[in-house]
């Protein structure tokens, strides 16, 4: 007998402020015009300055057809975060997948733009990104790993309910050099 293979998860999440999904065709103008409000990095873990050359429709579908065929080889979902108030874009949440297997680890990030910190809104994309990742999209144990110094990151890591279990040595590569970070988890039996 042939095996059923599962349905494959709709990567379209809503809560109540924000719609999360693939960035698609129709989303250049949105996209680059959020970049384009960027006139500094707030702190060194913000990397939303971009230079104009960088917001050309070319390198936008090139960067689609990167996150679709990572999406398609399993390898990561990237979401971009839309309020869903003035549809704005305003930033993404990534979700890579490590090991499936018997494992089932995956590893959650985020990055939002500067005009958008301190609302929460990091917070209910992310949350929503650990449910479906448990819920949709077969993981069970999910890592975020952390510069010791990004208050903000540690901060949102400890609201979404995850555990801090230590240091990972050489976690991050940082300008050539391999750096530690710290490693907060969530298992799919911890929320709450
Ligand atoms: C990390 C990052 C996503 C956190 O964003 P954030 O806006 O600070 O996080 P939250 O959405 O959880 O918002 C928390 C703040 O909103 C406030 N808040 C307002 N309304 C809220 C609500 N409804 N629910 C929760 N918090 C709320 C909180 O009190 C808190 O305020 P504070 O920062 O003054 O203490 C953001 O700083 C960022 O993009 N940094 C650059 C990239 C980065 O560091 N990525 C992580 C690499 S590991």
């Amino acid at each position: 007998m042939r095996r059923k293979t599962p349905p494959r998860p709709k990567f379209l999440i809503k809560t109540d402020r924000l719609t999360l999904r693939p960035l698609r065709r129709p989303d250049y103008k949105v996209w680059r015009e959020a970049y384009l409000e960027v006139k500094k990095n707030k702190n060194k873990y913000d990397r939303t300055l971009r230079k104009r050359s960088d917001l050309t429709e070319r390198k936008f579908l090139k960067l689609l057809q990167r996150q679709s065929l990572a999406r398609r080889l399993d390898q990561r979902v990237e979401f971009a975060i839309f309020r869903n108030d003035t549809g704005q874009f305003i930033g993404m949440v990534y979700l890579f997948v490590f090991v499936r297997a018997i494992f089932k680890h995956g590893m959650l990030g985020y990055s939002l733009f500067s005009s958008q910190w301190g609302k929460g809104l990091a917070l209910e994309a992310s949350k929503a990104v650990l449910d479906f990742a448990f819920d949709q999209f077969d993981l069970h144990r999910i890592v975020a790993i952390i510069d010791k110094d990004n208050k903000r990151s540690n901060s949102l890591a400890r609201r979404l309910g995850m555990t801090r279990e230590g240091r990972w040595r050489g976690a991050v590569q940082e300008k050539g050099r391999w750096v530690d970070h710290q490693v907060w988890v969530m298992l799919s039996e911890d929320r709450s």
